[in-house]
Formats: C-alpha cells, sequence, structure tokens
C-alpha cells in the first residue's frame, strides 16, 4: 500500500521505516527541511537501536520528503506522527496537529484515505482533526472522501523496532468500517509475522500471530491513556509499597518478585526506584487526568500516581542529606542523563530533575551519560559545563555517586577501583542497578531508593 507519515519524530520515523520494511511504500514528510536532508543522506537525528539497519533494509520503498504535494495526494493511509507537547495545565499542545491537519485537507485527493492519529491526543480528537480537515477542504474547494482513524502506540524507546515488528497487540479504531479494512489490510504482514525477520532483531521462538483490537475511534484513543497510566501505577505502586518496606526492614525486591509471579499481577514494571520519566508516563497521566476534569471527574488514582512519582525525585536528595548532613559546597556525580537506558531522550528525565535541584541547594554536580550527553548540550546549554568525558572523570572527588539511569556501561565498571577516586564512597544506586555485595565489599556504602 502507499502510506505517508508526517512527523519523523521517535513515532513517526519508526513507523515509516517499519512499514516500508514489512513491503509497503512510505514516505516520510516533515516540515523540518534539514530534518529530511539529512535523513535522506542515510542520517537518523535520534538514537535508536537497529533503526539505521532497518532503513537500509527497507530500501528505495522508503523515501523522505518535506512536501505535502509530494506525499499526500497518492497515500491511501496517511499517519500523523507530529509533536504533541505538554502544555502547563498539563493538556498537550495540539498546534501541530492542527497545521497537518490543514494541510491534509488541501492535499488529499486519493479515492479514499484513511488519515490515522499516530500521536498521543486527547479523547476526541479524532473528531476534532475529521473537522479541521473538512474545513481545509471546504476553503480549498476540495471534497475527497476520508476517514479518522486512530492507531495508537505503544512501543518504548530503546526498543522501539522490536515493539513495532512484534507487538503484543494492535489496536486500531474508527467509525469508519472501510477504514478499519485498509488498517488490517496494512498491518496483515505484522498481525501474520509474514515478513522475514531481519537478523539483527529475530523474531522469538513461538511468536506467532499478533491479536488485532479493532473497535471505535475514541476507545482506541482511551486505550493509549488507559494503558499507560496502569503501566505509571505499576511502578508507582511498588515504589509506595519499597517506602514502607523501608521502614520496616523488608526487602522490595523481594517484594516485587512475590507478587509479579502470581500471573494475575505479573512480573514487568515492578521496579522500584527512581520511577518513570520520558514523554509517555507524564504527560499521559497529566492529559488524562485534565481531561476526565472536563468532564466533572476527579482521577484519585492517577492523581496519586503521579504524586508518588514525583516525589522520589526528591528522595534522593532526602537520601543525601541523611547521608552526607549538608549537601552544599559537596561534589556529587550523577551517573545518567536519558529518562532510561539505550535511548539519549531527556524528556521528563529525573536526572535532569535531580540534577537541578542539587544545584539548588549549592552542590556541585558533575554528571556522564554515555550516549545523552550531546543532546544535553543542546538542550540545556548553561549546564553544559557540569560534563564529564567520562564516568570516571565525573567521580573523581565526589563526596557522592547517584547512579540515575542503569546504563549496562555502568554495571560493568571496576567499583572496586573507583573507589579510590573518590572522596567518599557514598554510592546512590537508585535503579537497584549494581550488585549490592561486591560494592559493600569494596567498601562502598550502598544507599537504594525507595
Ligand atoms: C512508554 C510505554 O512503555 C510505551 O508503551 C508507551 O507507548 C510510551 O511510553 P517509554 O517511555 O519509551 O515507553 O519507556 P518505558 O520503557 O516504558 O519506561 C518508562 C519509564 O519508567 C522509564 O523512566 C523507566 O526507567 C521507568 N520504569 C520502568 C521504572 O521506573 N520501573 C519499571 O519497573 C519500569
Amino acid at each position: 500500500m502507499k502510506v505517508a507519515v508526517i512527523g519523523t519524530g521517535y513515532v513517526g520515523l519508526t513507523t515509516g521505516v517499519c512499514l516500508a520494511f514489512v513491503g509497503h511504500e512510505a514516505t516520510c514528510l516533515d516540515v523540518d527541511q534539514s530534518k529530511v536532508e539529512a535523513l535522506k543522506a542515510g542520517r537518523i537525528p535520534i538514537f535508536e537501536p537497529f533503526l539505521e539497519d532497518l532503513m537500509a533494509d527497507a530500501g528505495t520503498r522508503l523515501r523522505f520528503t518535506s512536501s505535502y504535494e509530494e506525499a499526500i495526494p497518492e497515500a491511501e493511509v496517511v499517519f500523523i506522527a507530529v509533536g504533541t507537547p505538554s502544555q502547563p495545565d498539563g493538556q498537550p499542545d495540539l498546534k501541530y496537529l492542527r497545521s497537518a491537519s490543514e494541510s491534509l485537507g488541501r492535499h488529499i485527493s486519493s479515492e479514499f484515505t484513511v488519515v490515522v492519529n499516530k500521536s498521543t491526543v486527547p479523547i476526541g480528537s479524532g473528531n476534532w482533526v475529521g473537522a479541521l480537515i473538512r474545513e481545509s477542504q471546504k476553503a480549498a474547494g476540495k471534497a475527497a472522501p476520508f476517514a479518522v482513524a486512530s492507531n495508537p502506540e505503544f512501543l518504548r524507546e530503546g526498543s522501539a523496532i522490536s515493539d513495532s515488528l512484534y507487538p503484543d497487540r494492535i489496536v486500531i479504531g474508527a467509525d469508519s468500517n472501510r477504514a478499519l479494512e485498509l488498517l488490517y489490510t496494512l498491518y496483515r504482514p505484522v498481525i501474520d509475522q509474514t515478513f522475514p525477520a531481519p537478523a539483527f532483531c529475530p523474531r522469538q521462538d513461538g511468536f506467532a500471530a499478533v491479536p488485532l483490537v479493532s473497535t471505535d475511534l475514541a476507545s482506541a484513543e482511551l486505550i493509549k491513556y488507559a494503558a499507560n497510566a496502569f503501566l505509571a501505577t505499576k511502578i508507582s505502586f511498588i515504589n509506595e509499597i519499597g517506602l514502607l518496606a523501608g521502614k520496616v526492614g523488608a526487602d522490595i525486591q523481594h517484594i516485587a518478585r512475590g507478587i509479579g509471579l502470581d500471573s494475575r499481577i505479573g512480573n514487568r514494571f515492578l521496579s522500584a526506584g527512581l520511577g518513570w520519566g520520558g514523554s509517555c508516563f507524564g504527560k499521559d497521566t497529566a492529559a488524562l487526568s485534565a481531561t476526565a476534569k472536563e468532564y466533572g471527574l476527579g482521577m484519585g488514582i492517577v492523581e496519586a500516581v503521579r504524586q508518588v512519582n514525583f516525589s522520589m525525585r526528591e528522595r534522593v536528595i532526602d537520601r543525601l542529606l541523611d547521608t552526607l548532613k549538608i549537601i552544599k559546597g559537596r561534589n556529587i556525580a550523577v551517573l545518567g542523563l536519558a529518562f532510561k537506558p539505550n535511548t539519549d531522550d531527556l524528556r521528563d528525565a529525573p536526572a535532569i530533575d535531580i540534577i537541578k535541584r542539587l544545584r539548588e541547594r549549592g552542590v556541585i554536580v558533575t554528571a556522564h551519560d554515555p550516549i545523552a550527553m550531546d543532546r544535553f548540550r543542546v538542550e540545556y546549554p548553561d549546564l553544559g559545563g557540569i560534563l564529564a568525558d567520562s564516568a570516571e572523570q565525573a567521580i573523581q572527588e565526589s563526596d557522592a555517586v547517584v547512579l540515575a539511569t542503569e546504563w549496562s556501561e555502568y554495571r560493568e565498571l571496576d567499583w572496586n577501583n573507583l573507589g579510590e577516586k573518590v572522596r567518599h564512597r557514598n554510592l546512590l544506586d537508585t535503579r537497584w542497578a549494581l550488585d549490592g555485595e561486591s560494592l559493600r565489599r569494596a567498601g562502598w556504602n550502598l544507599i537504594r531508593l525507595p
């Protein structure tokens, strides 16, 4: 099929590349010309394992452009995957969605087009996009038939390719059967797993057909929010239990395993520690709660989940105060900036929050990340000076080390040797990433969250 994808961020680019890989003709469109030029030259603006390999495999079925005229008229399916950044009141900013919809109205012209919202948008946005397209069609004197669908994305950064090729499920929602049928055809190769698995991202033994959830527009939109809020809840839940475990002297790792083995609960997303960051959980829980408010509903659970999560960041400061008593003027090293390993994404990264809080309290912070430092320099130019070239350099003469992101590189450090470089061997492992036994043997005072 002929597909267009508007927006070449994490979601858009992965979607375009994967659809081209499984056999469709995909054109990725971005209004940022320099981004398009880079992509045409095979350079990708984000760090995502295997994306480049898959892009190479997709070959000429994958194209890039900044022209609606080039990408849209022929496309049977158009994905909108533009950014929807959070506004201060928790509602996402829909200006890019608006301008994409308006441009679509001027350019869709095939026999029937499905316009798919891939961005996480407030419930009801599908209808809104439809209305914007119709208005813009009217203004341009056009009337090509189309339907709006929702196809929420569940991919995780760092494993986006495998999540897209081998998903747990595919959700499509529309109030038009024709749109649902086209989307089913589009996803057929993934649903039936008929594409040859790439060598760098093999199919797990026994992985077969992917369940398809085909529903109405509003339900598909809400599925995305409900899924993310539930995952965020699991993390905040285990952190809340962790706080109590700390008081009564119980082991949160054992508790997580003990409850996670109940298949009704499941063992994933029960890692206690610094909590979640990233572009989705914070934004989606805020949006869910804001939407509920519009309908006069309070979302007590979701609100509590947020509150517990963000309190973990302050908890880092509390634990450092407990240990060092005075932190003003001390040297503290923060290892890891990205919100999780295998990405350079710094959106709502807990490490950044911690660095700011520490600096506000007069701490001399040094920081390191294996991948995200370039992005950090661009996004936080006034903090560029705190970066060190290596983890080893970052911890020189430090009074405490905070491990904020569990990069495997940090697990593999020779902590025994590193103990010689610091002023005091205080190590706050906020992610339970390191082996406690051997660290303690090496003389480290190991502190963990919560
Ligand atoms: C998430 C969802 O998983 C994905 O389905 C959705 O579409 C987008 O949001 P992502 O933000 O890429 O994906 O990362 P994810 O791997 O889910 O981790 C989110 C955050 O939770 C990270 O900061 C991670 O460190 C934290 N986390 C995760 C925990 O603190 N504990 C856990 O047990 C799991």
